[in-house]
């Protein structure tokens, strides 16, 4: 079959865009290039050559020869005009906007089915990490039992700095900064919007359920005290920002992104400074690991650049579990083991916690690890106000059927019953 000559008109020349622009002139094999970058700030100076850039949306928009739209952005709600425009004016889109395709989803599935155009987006979650493309076509027929993932890679950075190399929270969101990894507002990163984003539509690509991210319950990292990585390391933990997702026994899927205890025999625990980690349990393959970096410049680039080369042979999303098989629905009906720390007891309403298997008053900082109900860490907001800090115990999901026996063996080993 002959190639397709793709003929590029680019939106944005950040840290991405730039990276795919240098990326491509290193890739002459794939017959693929820019005719046009759209920017913001004309006068800014630029490492490509003037008569490349222009202000005019339109001008590639309407080009009749621009066969491929690539939108690097940040802006999500221009993102979105810009994507939706391409599509309705017959080009392929290739972005990298997680917040946009967030937000959007039901919108760009639509566009998607009346303009019959591609839309890939591997570069807007994990990065380098062919994420997407293997949740769509390896695990297509493979029962897919949990995935548990590093997406955000700025914060496991920031973790990674302050506390393996003992730089403050401000110091290491200053290097990921200047490292091109953070977003421009850095607290997206943060407090863990970012991650949410990209969780709620890879959810579309493993499950088949369409999430808005204000559905998942998250947070970030912005609560995490010095006293809580001295806990995890006298337990031999990590900390992480861990986004997961678990087919139940009701057929309803448990999902949120929220700050996890990681074991050393956990893949995860491998996943350092801007590298972004994805463990998948599936019914056959058992468990896989998939590892690269997920924020930067060229490992960016890298999946635009593997997008750009898939629409050579035509390649789209079918949202095969959406589509082909039976969407799941998220639930909230199960449990979570959570360490919470906490200045003080007002502040914790121990009523709700199904049981407790920990705890520590004593000193200024205290806390607990108990099991609760996962719906009311949806309902309530106590964990995430008034300096209480709460991170997931490592495989923190119980499942409602196993929640009485487990009570009743953690209430003989505490010499209670
Ligand atoms: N700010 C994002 C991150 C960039 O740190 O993961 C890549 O999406």
């Amino acid at each position: 079959m002959a190639q397709k000559q793709l003929i590029i008109g680019l939106f944005g020349f950040g840290v991405v865009g730039e990276g795919l622009y240098k990326v491509l002139q290193q890739t002459p094999s794939l017959k693929a290039s820019i005719k046009k970058v759209c920017i913001k700030h004309p006068g800014k100076k630029r490492n490509a050559p003037v008569d490349l850039f222009t202000t005019d949306k339109d001008s590639i928009l309407n080009d009749p020869e621009i066969n491929v739209v690539v939108e690097v952005i940040d802006d999500s709600n221009a993102a979105f005009q810009i994507v939706s425009t391409a599509l309705r004016n017959g080009k392929a889109v290739v972005s990298a906007s997680k917040k946009m395709i967030a937000e959007h989803i039901q919108e760009l599935l639509d566009l998607q089915k009346d303009t019959h155009q591609p839309f890939l987006y591997e570069a807007a979650a994990c990065a380098s990490i062919p994420v997407i493309r293997n949740l769509e076509e390896y695990y297509d027929n493979d029962l897919l039992h949990s995935i548990k993932a590093i997406v955000n890679g700025s914060t496991n950075f920031i973790l990674t700095k302050m506390f393996e190399e003992k730089l403050d929270f401000k110091q290491a969101l200053i290097l990921a900064q200047q490292l091109g990894f953070a977003e421009s507002n850095p607290s997206l990163d943060v407090e863990g919007y970012d991650a949410v984003n990209k969780w709620s539509f890879l959810l579309t690509h493993a499950y088949g359920a369409i999430v808005h991210p204000g559905e998942v319950v998250f947070t970030g990292i912005q609560h995490i005290q010095a006293g809580d990585a001295v806990v995890a390391r006298e337990k031999n933990y990590q900390i992480k920002l861990v986004a997961q997702a678990q087919k139940l026994l009701n057929g309803k899927v448990a999902a949120f992104v929220l700050p996890q205890f990681v074991k050393p025999e956990d893949h995860l625990s491998f996943v350092k400074n801007e590298y972004n980690g994805v463990v998948i349990e599936s019914g056959f393959a058992d468990k896989q690991f998939f590892y690269g970096k997920g924020a930067g410049s060229f490992p960016t680039a890298s999946a635009v650049l593997s997008d750009i080369s898939a629409l050579r042979y035509e390649y789209r999303y079918e949202y095969k579990k959406l589509y082909h098989h039976t969407p799941l629905e998220l639930t909230a009906d199960f449990h979570v083991k959570a360490y919470v720390s906490f200045d003080e007891w007002k502040h914790i309403p121990k009523e709700e916690f199904n049981w407790i298997e920990e705890w520590h008053a004593e000193s200024e900082r205290k806390y607990l690890i108990g099991v609760l109900p996962f719906s009311l860490l949806q309902q309530r907001t106590w964990w995430k106000e008034n300096n209480v800090s709460l991170i997931l115990a490592p495989d923190p999901i119980i499942e409602d059927v196993e929640v009485r026996q487990l009570k009743k063996k953690s209430l003989e080993l505490a010499g209670i019953i």
